[in-house]
């Protein structure tokens, strides 16, 4: 006999408790915890019938292995991201908050597949028939071969998969709106969701139908209910980019047959998702190259190099608690920008607001930003450009040192081929490399700041109206600054 039992399940992670409490303990979000009952402990079948395990025979690591075979659908920017093309009989999920586009993205990539002769299955729980039709039509996508389905409950829609000619590709949008007969939670309850996922992914590996699932996206990021679905899937991508900019950005996060660092570059246009094959021509447009506080750093996307301006606005703060605000970049990075800035080069901050942001909605990972966002820091608050032509990259460390990053190479050339004519990077470990840029090499932090201090323009007599006329007494390079005492 089954048993049933009734707990509580977090909806955002899953964890499973006897008692309601307002709290996750497990990932600390309050009131998600739902009552559901769920049949546990029941002892699988093959178990109950007393049959023995079939012993199978093991294999070595070595022998051919054949390489995934993939379905390529022609969408350049997906298919790189998936590593290639899709790979048949894996299951893929794609995260990402409402409105992004993951309903385009997938409308068109399923049309594309259908065009080259694949059979695709599109299965709405969202929304109705005809609202995916008119999207299709708005993309000019209407007549591509897609089976279309409004359906919620996964035995319906694993039956009409299994009816018909085998399947190449299914849609599942989204993967929160199905349910299971086998369990009794209420639909979109986290042990729903991990059902009908679980059904979905051995109606995969069973038929070799790639499946790819849609996932909702919580407040903070996350993909909304349990991480186990996660764990089930063979990849999971985010779709990433805010309201305000057309550019979206699909990113592997994990993925069984490919690379995790690969992204894919869209631009949301009135006719659906058009690829961006150039990303640094796209986020270096309409650049304000003679303003202050602006820096353009080489950074790498994965395989790709893509260059951005990081903007920098550094203000006296009224508040006593001084303001830092990042978009785009890990604030506890920029904390330790700024520290370093303050107890290795005697940039004094601490009495000024600091707003940084990545320009065109892009997020940056990597450390190698450090250079680049040092130089637009010190660039704001002395008031002093920086040269038009200049990349900069390079990882600082706690000692005010600059280190070098990988793939220096990648990111010059890049440079070269956008206009730049300079590059301020760490010095050394440029080896055999052919750079087409003017090389400016810092060995640290306070070299980088001296050599824009170098350029500030006097600000002296504006600072003193505020500062008090203290500042005249100290040396020439400390006008254009705040920089500290010990270090004059
Ligand atoms: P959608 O794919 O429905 O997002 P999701 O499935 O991630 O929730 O995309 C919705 C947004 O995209 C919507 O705000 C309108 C916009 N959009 C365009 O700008 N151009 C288009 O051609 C289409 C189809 C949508
Ligand atoms: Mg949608």
């Amino acid at each position: 006999m089954a048993k049933r039992d009734t707990s509580f399940i977090c909806q955002s992670c899953g964890a499973a408790y006897h008692r309601w409490q307002g709290k996750c303990e497990a990932c600390g979000a309050w009131n998600t915890l739902a009552e559901e009952v769920a049949v546990t402990a029941s002892v699988p079948a093959a178990q109950r019938s007393g049959r023995k395990g079939r012993a199978v025979a093991l294999e070595t690591l070595q022998g051919t292995a054949t390489p995934a075979p993939r379905m390529v659908c022609g969408i350049g920017e997906l298919d790189r991201v998936a590593g290639g093309g899709f790979v048949p009989g894996s299951v893929l999920l794609i995260g990402g908050d409402p409105g992004i586009g993951k309903s385009t993205l997938l409308v068109q990539a399923s049309a594309a597949l259908a065009a080259r002769g694949q059979q695709v299955v599109y299965v709405s729980g969202e929304e109705a028939v005809d609202q995916v039709r008119l999207r299709a039509q708005r993309l000019g996508l209407e007549q591509a071969p897609v089976g279309l389905a409004a359906e919620t409950n996964a035995e319906n829609v694993i039956a009409t998969l299994s009816g018909g000619p085998p399947v190449h590709m299914v849609v599942i949008d989204s993967i929160q709106t199905m349910w299971s007969d086998s369990v009794e939670s209420a639909p979109g309850t986290v042990t729903q969701v991990r059902t009908s996922a679980q059904l979905l992914v051995r109606y995969a590996k069973q038929t070799g139908a790639c499946v790819i699932l849609v996932g909702h996206v919580t407040k903070d990021g996350q993909i909304a209910g349990p991480r186990v679905v996660e764990h089930m899937v063979d990849a999971v991508f985010s779709f990433e980019g805010d309201g305000g900019h057309q550019f979206r950005i699909l990113r592997a996060q994990k993925n069984r047959f490919g690379p995790t660092d690969e992204i894919g570059v869209f631009e949301m246009t009135g006719r659906g998702l058009s690829e961006v094959a150039n990303p640094s021509e796209l986020f270096l447009s309409n650049r304000d190259a003679g303003a202050p506080g602006t820096a353009v750093f080489a950074g790498m996307e994965g395989t790709r190099p893509v260059l951005v301006e990081i903007q920098a606005l550094v203000a006296p703060s009224s508040l006593g608690t001084p303001r830092r605000a990042v978009v785009g970049w890990d604030p506890n990075r920029l904390s330790m920008v700024l520290a370093v800035l303050d107890a290795r080069c005697g940039v004094r901050l601490g009495g000024h607001d600091v707003y940084l942001n990545v320009a065109g909605g892009l997020r940056i990972g990597e450390p190698a930003a450090d250079l680049a966002v040092a130089a637009a820091l010190v660039s704001s608050l002395t008031g002093a450009p920086l040269p038009a032509d200049a990349v900069y990259f390079g990882e600082a460390s706690l000692t005010g040192a600059v280190r070098q990053v990988a793939q220096a190479a990648a990111r010059l050339k890049e440079a070269a081929k956008l206009g730049f004519a300079r590059a301020v990077l760490p010095s050394g470990g440029l080896d055999g490399v052919d750079a087409q840029v003017a090389i400016q090499p810092v060995a640290s932090l306070a070299e980088l700041v001296a050599a824009i201090a170098a350029c500030a323009p006097r600000r002296a007599a504006m600072r003193e109206s505020r500062d008090g006329a203290t500042r005249e007494h100290r040396p020439r390079a400390v006008e254009h600054a705040e920089w500290s005492d010990e270090e004059g």
